[in-house]
């Protein structure tokens, strides 16, 4: 594997990959990996047999008291899992090589940033879109893997790649699990014990829900009952339980005409916010 540091010599090393006619599979992170990032270079290496993973903790994805400075990070440890896995090029990049200045030109992505995330935390798609589309130029990928994790993330880079005409293909990848449901994040380290186990209730909460499920409750009916059993956990606190029809996120009424929906999940423990989803197809 091999550890690339600036922009120069990513575009030599990939640029001779590709005249020996190689495609190139990309996943972009922010390191302190976990088997969440590791599955989407699985996918990667399914499709190409050139895989090039970034680790690049974003500043312009954090909001102001957000925690871009504590952020985990580990890149001896990350360097290591990432060579283990089959990862053939590791771009970790400092801020100064992606942000030599202060830059003045944004990607931001409409309509869809509107709700979940994009409400709660303003901004903060804009700093993704505009990340993820520098580093499409940077490494030039035949296609990238994403995890449903971040679900919104998935619909705001689909929506860019087709809007700006990238020649990427995305890849959306099945969200990872503990073996008692919690979702695989970098920031579960941030939880004490007791945290730790409340945290279950998001996978918990959405595991009831099924097509019967949906077909006996309506939408009102199906965030009441979700929020009621966060709730019941003392240490959540909720920012957002939303259900919007998938892929454009719209806010419905009733599931009739409407062919997947999406319940998506943001709730703190202490400090840590956490997010999860499930994407229903009715
Ligand atoms: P990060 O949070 O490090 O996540 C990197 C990728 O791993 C994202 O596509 C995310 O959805 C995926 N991922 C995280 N946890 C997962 C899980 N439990 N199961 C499956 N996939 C999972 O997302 C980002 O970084 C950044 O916003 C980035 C796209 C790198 C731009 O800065």
């Amino acid at each position: 594997m091999k550890v690339v540091h600036t922009i120069q010599d990513l575009r030599t090393l990939l640029g001779e990959y590709r005249k020996q006619g190689n495609k190139i599979a990309f996943v972009p992170t922010m390191g302190f990996l976990h088997e969440g990032h590791m599955s989407l270079v699985d996918h990667a290496k399914a499709v190409s047999p050139i895989v090039v993973m970034s680790i690049f903790v974003n500043p312009t994805q954090f909001g102001p008291g957000e925690d871009f400075e504590r952020y985990p990070r580990n890149l001896e440890r990350d360097r290591q899992l990432a060579e283990e896995r089959g990862v053939s090029v590791l771009f970790v990049p400092e801020v100064t090589e992606m942000y030599p200045d202060k830059p003045k030109t944004n990607i931001s992505v409409s309509h869809i940033t509107s709700r979940l995330c994009g409400a709660s935390r303003p901004g903060h798609f804009d700093g993704v879109a505009t990340v993820v589309s520098k580093l499409f130029h940077i490494v030039q990928p035949d296609f990238a893997c994403f995890g449903q994790k971040d679900a919104q993330q998935v619909a705001v880079i689909e929506q860019m790649v087709q809007d700006l005409n990238f020649p990427v293909e995305i890849i959306p990848c099945p969200i990872i699990r503990e073996e008692d449901g919690l979702a695989l994040s970098s920031r579960n380290v941030y939880l004490n014990e007791e945290e730790r186990k409340q945290a279950v209730v998001l996978s918990q909460a959405l595991e009831q829900i099924d097509p019967k499920f949906l077909a006996e409750n309506t939408p009102g009916e199906v965030i009441k009952k979700v929020t009621e059993l966060i709730d019941s956990r003392p240490l959540a606190n909720i920012d957002y339980v939303e259900l919007l029809s998938y892929p454009s996120l719209e806010p419905i009424e009733q599931f009739e005409g409407v062919s997947a929906v999406i319940v998506a999940l943001a709730v703190k423990f202490g400090n840590t916010r956490l997010i999860d989803n499930k994407i229903i197809k009715i």
